[in-house]
């Protein structure tokens, strides 16, 4: 069972996409707003019946229902608005992540756990220091969009499909991410060298500001995204696909860095989190990767210490 904490939108777009890619049998949705999942849930198994897709779908105010998940994903939180930086909703969101850690832990206790919550980089390690699981089963969400974002942004100049490119993107999930067009890989080739120094500038400046830029469009943050990636992400693991994408994971002296959350490829599967790829940087990479992690690191002081024990 693949239990969903939060029914905003968030949430729900990763229900209905893992409904109809059925990535497993039973899914179940929880929130603390009475009826929101249970009319979410039920809607999604309208949805389910019109495409012909045996996915039961239930919707909870109740924790103890995500009993039995193998994989829980936590979308709760309060979204960002516009104007407002991912780091601003840091203490509020982490007192909403730390109360559902403690009842995953009770409930789900051998779950792979994946969020969304943003600022990702700080909740996933407000998570992970709740929760206790080993490294390999508390995994942020964001590397797989950032990256896919940047595929996005590349193929519009050069007219290949998205899924001709591995795109790189490392470090923070925000506005200090570091986008590597020259080690994204079209085949062998380096995908900065199909674009030129203008367009690279603006694929990097797009990667960055994509999340913002829905935010001042619609007035409320990225949805489809999140719950393409985390379907592609909770897919990977339930399927033991082994297969490589981007993530946040702790870092324990991989790329040199050790006790950080950060942006890199990873191959997921079954037990989560089975293998982080260590990409070759030169020195000038490895100095903008760490200014990034050094953002991070930063962000983690805007919520209470407590939180990070
Ligand atoms: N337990 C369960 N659900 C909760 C809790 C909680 N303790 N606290 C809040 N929620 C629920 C809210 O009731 C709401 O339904 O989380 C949901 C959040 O949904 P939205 O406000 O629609 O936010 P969404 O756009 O889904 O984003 C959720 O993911 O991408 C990030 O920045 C985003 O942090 C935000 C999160």
């Amino acid at each position: 069972m693949i239990s969903i904490i939060g029914a905003g939108r968030v949430g729900s777009s990763a229900a209905a996409m893992m409904m109809v890619y059925e990535v497993d049998k039973e899914i179940t949705i929880v929130d603390i707003v009475e009826g929101l999942p249970q009319g979410e849930a039920l809607d999604l198994s309208h949805a389910a019946a019109i495409l012909g897709k045996d996915v039961k779908i239930k919707g909870s105010n109740n924790y103890e229902d995500i009993k039995g998940s193998d994989i829980v994903v936590i979308t709760a939180g309060l979204p960002r608005k516009p104007g407002m930086t991912r780091e601003e909703l840091a203490a509020k969101n982490a007192e909403i992540v730390s109360g559902i850690a403690e009842n995953v832990k009770k409930y789900a206790p051998n779950s792979i756990v994946l969020i969304t919550t943003n600022p990702l980089d700080v909740m996933v390690a407000v998570l992970y220091n709740k929760l206790k699981f080993p490294r390999n089963r508390v995994i942020g969400f964001s590397g797989v969009l950032d990256s896919r974002r940047m595929a996005f942004y590349a193929s519009q100049y050069i007219g290949i499909s998205t899924s001709a490119i591995t795109p790189l993107v490392l470090g923070q999930h925000g506005e200090n991410m570091y986008p590597v067009p020259e080690l994204s890989m079209v085949y062998g080739k380096s995908l900065k060298s199909f674009l030129t120094e203008e367009q690279y500038s603006k694929v990097v400046k797009d990667t960055i500001e994509a999340g913002a830029v829905i935010t001042n469009l619609r007035k409320f943050s990225s949805n489809w995204g999140p719950g393409a990636g985390l379907t592609l992400m909770v897919e990977a693991i339930k399927k033991d696909r082994k297969t490589a994408m981007e993530a946040s994971v702790l870092l324990d002296g991989e790329y040199g860095i050790k006790g950080t959350f950060a942006e890199v490829p990873v191959i997921l599967g079954k037990n989560g989190v089975e293998k982080i790829i260590e990409v070759d940087l030169t020195e000038e990479q490895k100095e903008k990767f760490k200014k990034s992690i050094e953002a991070i690191k930063n962000n983690l002081k805007q919520v209470p210490e407590s939180y990070l024990k």
